[in-house]
């Protein structure tokens, strides 16, 4: 059986497709600075390439094929008997691309935590990286943000923004997107983990108070700043 120290947060982690948003938490938690233990990895998808990630640091895999399932809720009732078995602490969708019914919603509401492509309320929804060029914007980023029942709608937590130069195409600004993602995800559930972050009556709660706006992180040359 698994040995669990007391103040570190199992997790469950769902994925769909390549997991460098997993590696970041893989190789935080290998470096001491995640207080937290991935006691499994769930994809929709048997050639998520971020299963081989969780093999290869020794976590268990499971893979739940979404096209065995007649309709959305009788998949995400099996998803979550899975999930329970491993009775995490929190769940953190990591790239897992499908669209959740409102009872797995309710059913981890407060422990469930998304990262999404963009500096939400903007650009809900699939291909933002396109859509924030074609609307000639100067700023682009990523949310980490708990999950409620409307798509990308949930309370943010924490924010990162990169700028987007005249040279960047689609591919370049996922790039920087995904840089600064495997900064913000990491640190939301640190918080999440130290008992500093929660979803409470008055919504975000970061130590114990109401979160006004979502801290922002902009990287810089040398570190990243918090505003
Ligand atoms: C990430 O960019 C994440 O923000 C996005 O999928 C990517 C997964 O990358 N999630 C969504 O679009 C959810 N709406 P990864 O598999 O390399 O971690």
């Amino acid at each position: 059986m698994t040995q669990t120290r007391p103040d570190t947060l199992p997790l469950v982690v769902l994925i769909s497709g390549n997991g460098s948003n997993l590696q970041a938490f893989i190789d935080r938690i290998a470096a001491g600075r995640l207080q937290a233990e991935i006691r499994a990895v769930i994809s929709n998808r048997a050639q998520a390439g971020g299963l081989e990630r969780a093999r290869r640091a020794g976590i268990e895999t499971a893979v739940l094929p979404h096209g065995e399932y007649s309709n959305r809720e009788s998949y995400d009732q099996a998803l979550m008997a899975r999930i329970d078995a491993f009775r995490p602490g929190l769940v953190v969708l990591a790239g897992f691309m499908r669209i959740l019914t409102p009872a797995f919603v309710q059913h981890y509401r407060g422990r469930l935590l998304n990262i999404h492509p963009s500096l939400l309320p903007a650009y809900r929804g699939l291909d933002t990286h396109r859509r924030v060029l074609a609307a000639g914007d100067a700023e682009h980023g990523a949310s980490v943000h708990f999950v409620s029942e409307e798509l990308d709608g949930g309370p943010v937590v924490l924010q990162g923004r990169v700028p987007v130069s005249a040279s960047d195409d689609a591919e370049s600004l996922a790039c920087k997107v995904h840089q600064v993602e495997h900064r913000i995800y990491p640190l939301a559930v640190q918080w999440f983990a130290q008992g500093r972050l929660c979803l409470g009556e008055r919504g975000v709660e970061l130590d114990g108070m109401p979160l006004q706006r979502p801290p922002c992180y902009r990287p810089s040359p040398d570190s990243v700043t918090l505003q």
